[in-house]
């Protein structure tokens, strides 16, 4: 049968997944099978300040690019595409940031991180998620920003300065505002879609060098209503802005879901279907990503455990490799 990448190119889409350095160099058929199946890959913690056992950034004044290197390396050597993830975001920072970052050199700061990595990978980026979830209407601010160390140590106009500063380093890559709690209908992802929909204007008014928006689109069914007619009238506003979007961290959250197995991943190969077979009408969605590929090394088990603790089964393959209705349900919607 053909894979996921290949039916995702006959609609003219790019289907990949989040990877990480340590699993593809240990695992050898977790390798094949993100070869099997992917056109592009994202970096789950290579790229980011300092995220899991990987430390970009050891210090202020030094990088460690191994991690990312070797998967830059990886991709290229198996013709995919790479996504960078992701240059400003309030989580995933080093242990040092908290004391050594302060208002008279974080512009400084941003400047070396960006010119120091988006540079080192020129030419071999697809798209960086430029900014990650820096909206959360929440907190209460008039312009629905989130309040994170970024705002508190660059003001308001952070964004923007990240975005021209990635677009000077890396003129060829697609620029990318990335952002989750976007797909239900309820208040707060109401809320948070105007608020996005309004920063996505300012910047492009602005002459902001920004080319799409990531959806992140981790899917909790369970505690959420999905419209699908809001969430495509959601589209078609992005989309009016001149903007491509990416669907890029898809998963589904199953701690509500039955335990029975073959329940479960019966309701999550609906959720996909749903959702996908919404978002793919659009035609500005460019590219699918799932946050991972095996339920073997999904991030939910850490994050999102179910009380029961048993193992989530989030993705299109299961611990053993083999696909699921997942796979089924995201390789139908193409
Ligand atoms: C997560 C990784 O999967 C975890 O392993 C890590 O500890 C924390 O970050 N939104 C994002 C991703 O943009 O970078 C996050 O990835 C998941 C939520």
């Amino acid at each position: 049968k053909p894979s996921l990448h290949e039916r995702a190119a006959k609609k003219g889409l790019i289907y990949g997944a989040a990877v990480r350095t340590d699993i593809l160099k240990s695992d050898a058929k977790y390798a094949a099978t993100v070869i099997e199946n992917c056109r592009m890959l994202v970096p789950e913690w290579e790229m980011k300040w300092a995220a899991g056992n990987v430390k970009l950034r050891p210090s202020p004044d030094k990088f460690d690019f191994a991690p990312a290197d070797w998967l830059a390396n990886f991709a290229t050597s198996h013709d995919l595409l790479l996504r960078g993830h992701t240059l400003v975001w309030h989580r995933s920072l080093p242990s040092w940031f908290k004391e050594k970052a302060n208002s008279k050199n974080a512009v400084e700061l941003l400047k070396n991180h960006i010119n120091t990595v988006v540079k080192r990978y020129a030419g071999k980026i697809h798209s960086w998620d430029v900014v990650n979830e820096v909206m959360l209407p929440k907190d209460g601010r008039s312009d629905g920003l989130r309040i994170s160390p970024w705002l508190e140590l660059l003001g308001q106009n952070y964004i923007e300065l990240a975005f021209r500063l990635t677009s000077a380093a890396d003129p060829n890559a697609l620029l990318v505002y990335n952002e989750y709690d976007l797909d239900y209908d309820n208040r707060q992802q109401e809320a948070k879609r105007i608020a996005v929909l309004k920063l996505l204007e300012r910047l492009r008014t602005k002459g902001t060098p920004i080319h799409a928006l990531g959806i992140q689109a981790h899917l909790s069914p369970g505690d959420n209503q999905f419209n699908a007619k809001k969430l495509r009238k959601f589209l078609q506003d992005v989309a009016s802005l001149g903007l491509k979007i990416m669907i890029t961290e898809l998963d589904v959250v199953d701690k509500k879901l039955p335990f029975d197995i073959q329940t479960r991943d019966r309701i999550i190969a609906g959720v996909y279907e749903d959702y996908l077979s919404t978002v793919l009408d659009e035609r500005a969605v460019i590219a699918v990503l799932t946050w991972g590929l095996s339920d073997r090394y999904s991030w939910l088990n850490e994050f999102e455990p179910r009380s029961d603790k048993a193992p989530v089964r989030p993705l299109p393959y299961d611990t053993y490799m083999q696909r699921k209705l997942a796979w089924n349900a995201i390789a139908r919607a193409f």
